[in-house]
Formats: structure tokens, sequence, C-alpha cells
């Protein structure tokens, strides 16, 4: 295991769209550990690939809640509803944070590190942490749902 330098802001690579998982094996198992070190090491809750330089559809989160580590690779949000409104930031912008709107409840499919798919079903802090790992493979910034900085 390794911690990876995490891309800040102005750094375009965050702005890109991430590509499908393909392959599998010892090296994504590599990043994923490397991405749970570096998200632990930085304090945060979730980080995705991109945020290390990686354009690979996968991410790491942990809310603190007693879950552990989940790895989520290839993500689909299958379902999303309510709302709720929070405040939010991201290991790529230091110091900076929103109140953002993001759904309440989602429930999603993601592939594990050995290709499984595996059904999640998140609220709170865990249900955003996934939108906002996401939203990062499509090169969306958390910025863009803030409604009010506090
Ligand atoms: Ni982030």
């Amino acid at each position: 295991m390794a911690i990876r330098r995490i891309l800040k802001h102005d750094d375009l690579t965050l702005l890109k769209n991430s590509r499908p998982v393909e392959r599998f094996d010892d090296r994504l198992a590599q990043l994923l550990d490397d991405l749970a070190q570096t998200m632990h090491g930085a304090e945060g809750c979730g980080l995705a690939a991109v945020q290390v330089g990686v354009l690979r559809r996968a991410a790491v989160i942990d809310c603190g809640d007693g879950s552990g580590v989940t790895e989520i690779v290839n993500p689909e949000i299958i379902e999303s509803s309510g709302s709720q409104e929070e405040q939010e930031g991201c290991l790529s912008f230091p110091g900076e944070y929103g109140i953002t709107r993001r759904p309440a409840v989602v429930k999603l499919r993601a592939q594990n590190r050995r290709g499984q798919w595996c059904f999640y079903k998140a609220e709170g802090l865990r249900a955003r942490a996934f939108c906002h790992e996401i939203d990062h493979m499509n090169g969306v910034l958390f910025q863009k749902h803030v409604i009010r900085k506090e």
C-alpha cells in the first residue's frame, strides 16, 4: 500500500471522464488499497481514482459509520429518492465547503475488486458520498451541487 498524491483544484484531470474498469487484476487491487490508505491519511470519507490521476471508474468510501471501506467499481445508481441539504467538501478542494442538495436515499450496484456485482442502499452521509464519488467519475465536482455557502 502507498499513499498517492491527491490532485488539487486547478488540475484539469479532475474534469475528465473516467473509463470503465475492465481488468480485475492485481493492479486494480493495488489501486483500491492505495485509495483507501490515501483517503484515511487525508481524513476524508471518499476518494475516486481520478483524484490520484487514474481515469478509471473506481472509488472507495468510508464514512466512519462502522461499515468500513466500501470499494465501488463501475458503479451505477439504480434509484434515488428524497433530498437532503448538508455541508459537503472534497479532498481535492481542501478548506472549501458548501451546502449541497443530494438525494436522501440511493440504491446502486457496483462491482467489487473481484468483478462481482454488489448492491447497496445508502442514506444520509453515505448516500452523499456515493453520489459525490460517482460524480467524480464523470468529471463533475461538488461545487455544481452547492446551493449556498453555510
Ligand atoms: Ni471529492
